[in-house]
């Protein structure tokens, strides 16, 4: 192997929000331009299922999701793009690898136990083995690098410790997976509470909304008095500041932190003005998705071809691993 392999995905649970893209598809746009790397990227629809889910709405998400990827600019001549399900490698080299870490120590993951409270009804084996599937398709390549955001650390702590005992048990050369992060790798919530994300309502902007959306979604987001003797550092407001760092500058968000201090924030002013930048970067993305949304047929072959490419190298790691544990 002559390049370093990135691998990383996004659940088909719907379209990208600001999060994904800040947090991971920015990453996986910086890495699918070195050439130092061999980058593959998937939509993760079998870690969909792990959650309820609606089967007439699973292969839209899906397409939606794929659309996003290269709505933002991930280019099937420098990438592998498809869909998980269509490399049944992944849910093989899964089981394999379940047999090398324990129930307690899946049951013990902060994401896990996240899941559980938000569906006590469907606390099911396929969410228990979540990150050993993830483990299954960053290892499934021998990827060292992931793009992903800060929250999916813990997942990745699980897909090194796999690797290593998978190493010594059976002299396999699987590598310690490392995040590679962005500068968005927290995205904060519209809410005021948490990160962004899409089973938090009102939390989330998506790379499809119009610019009336993100100033409508903008003006529920918490404030204050606009003024006092300290800037925020949790809440709403501190999280308008990030997004503000983000989107505008940190020029931007320091003009922002000294009127906080002194004559005091007009909230409205900064909202509107948040809401362009935001619509600036995401409007070039929304006209390019359209191209790609007129054109299924290419859309189609772009998954198909990408899952002939990946299914290459996922049937030939399975060989090793097999050859390795001694299988027949
Ligand atoms: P998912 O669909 O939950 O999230 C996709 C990516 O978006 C990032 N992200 C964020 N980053 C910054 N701020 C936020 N508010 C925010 N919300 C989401 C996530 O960190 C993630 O990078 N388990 C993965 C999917 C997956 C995967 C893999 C990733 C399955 N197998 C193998 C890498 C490698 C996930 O949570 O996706």
């Amino acid at each position: 192997m002559t390049r370093k392999r990135v691998f990383s995905g996004t659940r088909a649970t719907g379209g990208l929000h600001l999060g994904n893209y800040l947090g991971a598809v920015k990453g996986y746009l910086e890495l699918s331009n070195d050439p130092g790397y061999e980058t593959i990227y998937m939509v993760m629809d079998l870690h969909a299922i792990t959650t309820p889910f609606d089967k007439d709405k699973l292969a839209e998400n899906t397409r939606n999701v794929v659309l996003d990827y290269l709505a933002c600019g991930l280019d099937p001549e420098k990438s592998i793009i498809t869909v998980q399900s269509l490399v049944p490698e992944h849910t093989y080299l899964a089981h394999i690898l379940s047999a090398e870490i324990s129930v307690a120590r899946m049951q013990h993951l902060p994401t896990f136990k996240e899941k559980v409270a938000q569906h006590p009804d469907n606390v099911t084996m396929a969410l228990l083995n979540y990150p050993v599937l993830m483990a299954a398709d960053i290892l499934l390549y021998k990827a060292s690098l992931v793009p992903v955001g800060v929250d999916q650390e813990p997942h990745l702590e699980v897909a090194r410790e796999i690797a290593r005992k998978m190493n010594q048990k059976y002299g396999t050369d699987f590598p310690e997976p490392k995040r590679f992060a962005t500068k968005g790798e927290y995205v904060p919530s519209l809410t005021g509470e948490g990160k962004m994300s899409k089973t938090v309502e009102g939390s989330f902007i998506n790379l499809t909304d119009s610019l009336e959306m993100i100033k409508k979604k903008l003006s529920g987001a918490p404030t204050d008095s606009g003024k006092g003797d300290k800037v925020p550092e949790k809440g709403g407001v501190a999280n308008l500041l990030q997004l503000v760092e983000l989107f505008e500058g940190s020029d931007k968000r320091k003009t922002f932190e000294s009127e906080y201090l002194g004559a005091g924030v007009r909230y409205d002013e900064l909202k509107s003005d948040l809401a362009e930048a935001i619509y600036n970067e995401l409007k070039p993305i929304q006209e390019q998705r359209e191209k790609y949304k007129n054109n299924p047929v290419l859309v189609d072959k772009i998954i198909k071809e990408g899952a002939e490419k990946a299914s290459q190298i996922a049937k030939q790691t399975i060989k090793e691993v097999k050859e390795e544990m001694g299988f027949i």
